[in-house]
């Protein structure tokens, strides 16, 4: 199984972040990412809708012949992990929100995090954030309609940057110090959430941590890939590709293909 793939999915083009953690920390591995993004955002589904596109993915990435699979979407974690994990046979690795380095750090015992409806009222969540928040306040946003946005390559659009002034300011005005990005599609919003934060504020995501936690699972299952080759990457949609290959544009030698799943 070592020279097997690693299987990536999202909701879309978001994904694409933690892949790229994943391919600079796994260089040598074989990866399949897959952008459902005929089906984003997941964030305003119920659980049970969540729950069927991740096991329709999962089994597209199993089909696929891959050794694990990196669940690259809190909505799809918070709702569908346990389930995932409970009835296929290889390891998953999920993404959480950052809430526990965020509430570790912060001095105004403050802390803002912007996330889908799905993640947000997840009960994965609502644990995670009462186990590791307390005594923070944690002001939670709805990142409505950003998903779509940054599906349409509208990432740096005025119309993105109002919506997340908006989203911004009850936060401000509370005082936080860090901003939790609770979405892998929020990574890009980057340059804009920069313009609009003051610079005491602090961005932290998951990617890494999910990197790191890729490499230690399959080290830890003998899984690793011997290789000393740079690994092959295989990105399939099932929407525009060029909206994907826009969020690959520094990755050489990706193969963007669109596939109906
Ligand atoms: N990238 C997904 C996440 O991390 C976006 C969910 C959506 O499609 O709404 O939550």
């Amino acid at each position: 199984m070592n020279d097997h793939p690693i299987g990536i999915f999202d909701s879309g083009v978001g994904g694409t972040s933690i892949w790229k953690e994943i391919n600079a920390l796994l260089p040598y591995e074989d990866t399949i990412y897959l952008a459902d993004s005929k089906n984003a955002p997941y964030g305003e589904k119920a659980p049970e809708a969540i729950v069927a596109l991740s096991i329709k993915n999962t089994e597209l990435l199993i089909n696929e012949g891959c050794k694990i699979v990196v669940v690259a979407c809190n909505t799809a974690t918070t709702n569908a992990i346990d389930y995932l994990r409970k009835n296929y046979n290889v390891p998953f690795i999920g993404i959480e929100p950052a809430i526990k380095p965020a509430a570790l750090r912060s001095r105004s015992k403050t802390v803002g995090i912007l996330a889908t409806k799905g993640t947000l009222s997840s009960s994965l969540f609502h644990s995670t954030s009462e186990n590791h928040a307390q005594g923070i306040k944690v002001i939670e946003q709805v990142g409505k309609g950003l998903v779509p946005l940054i599906e349409q390559g509208k990432e740096n659009a005025p119309e993105t940057e109002e919506l997340l002034k908006n989203y911004l300011t009850p936060m401000l005005e509370a005082g936080i110090d860090h901003l939790v990005l609770g979405c892998t599609h929020y990574p890009y919003l980057v340059p804009v959430l920069r313009k609009l934060l003051p610079e005491n504020v602090k961005i932290i995501d998951s990617g890494e941590a999910v990197a790191r936690q890729t490499k230690f699972v399959l080290d830890r299952k003998g899984l690793l890939n011997t290789s000393k080759v740079a690994g092959s990457a295989r990105f399939y949609s099932n929407m525009d590709t060029s909206i994907l290959k826009s969020f690959l544009k520094e990755v050489g030698g990706a193969e963007v293909l669109h596939l109906n799943f």
